[in-house]
């Protein structure tokens, strides 16, 4: 079936997650990061997924601010930088802005030109997805910003891609769904979206009964992918 709708994964998908811990180590002030950013982003990024899964299983949500406040906590205690408020202020203020890869905007432009919906699915919160959406200026090529806060469980849950169904009233195959998440892209295919997996890093892949339709190093190809 042909491919009506292109759904997005926001964080580490669109949005480039270790930037707000480049950027500010780059900053006058937090000359302590120089070294650490790389160890920190990826200790952030880790914690705060770990904390949506385990929330997810035991029936504790909270939004994804707060998961990604506590994931921060723990990472600058993981390298010894916890106690700096003005830093974590700094990271959590780059969070809530993050940078958009490069290809993202003339992307989203060629799949709309090309008549297709698109939409945002995340674990982010309305607010934060706002923000992010707003200072990457993608919002007016975005049919919609879909957000877990309206079910209250965060993906892999099934709950979460329903509401791809109940937004466009589109079937399972004609939706290509994309995330730079592995774990996410097989959760979607076991779903039944048709997925690709962006895997910017050349990670292996991940180890679950489902795998993605595609596997791409960026997003570059995706107006191909779905049909344009
Ligand atoms: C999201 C996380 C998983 O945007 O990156 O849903």
């Amino acid at each position: 079936m042909a491919i009506t709708t292109c759904v997005f994964d926001a964080y580490g998908t669109l949005f480039d997650v270790a930037a707000a811990a480049r950027q500010a180590a780059a900053e006058p002030g937090y000359e302590a990061l120089a070294e650490k950013w790389p160890e920190l982003a990826s200790h952030w990024r880790l914690k705060q997924l770990q904390y949506t899964w385990l929330r997810a299983v035991s029936d504790a949500h909270c939004d994804f601010w707060d998961v990604t406040q506590d994931g921060l906590d723990w990472a600058l205690e993981a390298v010894s930088l916890q106690g700096d408020d003005a830093l974590r202020q700094r990271l959590l203020d780059l969070y809530w802005e993050l940078q958009a890869y490069p290809e993202v905007p003339e992307m989203l432009k060629a799949l709309k030109a090309g008549g297709l919906q698109t939409a945002i699915l995340s674990n982010g919160s309305p607010p934060m997805l706002d923000g992010a959406v707003q200072s990457a200026g993608i919002r007016e090529v975005l049919d919609d910003v879909l957000s877990v806060e309206s079910v209250g469980v965060f993906k892999p849950h099934s709950r979460v891609y329903d509401l791809v169904q109940e937004r466009f009233g589109c079937a399972r195959n004609e939706v290509l769904f994309v995330s730079s998440n592995g774990w996410d892209a097989a959760g979607a295919s076991g779903y039944g979206f048709v997925t690709a997996w962006v895997n910017r890093a050349g990670e292996p892949m991940d180890r679950l009964p489902w795998k993605p339709a595609h596997v791409l190093s960026d997003l570059t190809t995706i107006p191909q992918l779905a049909g344009l």
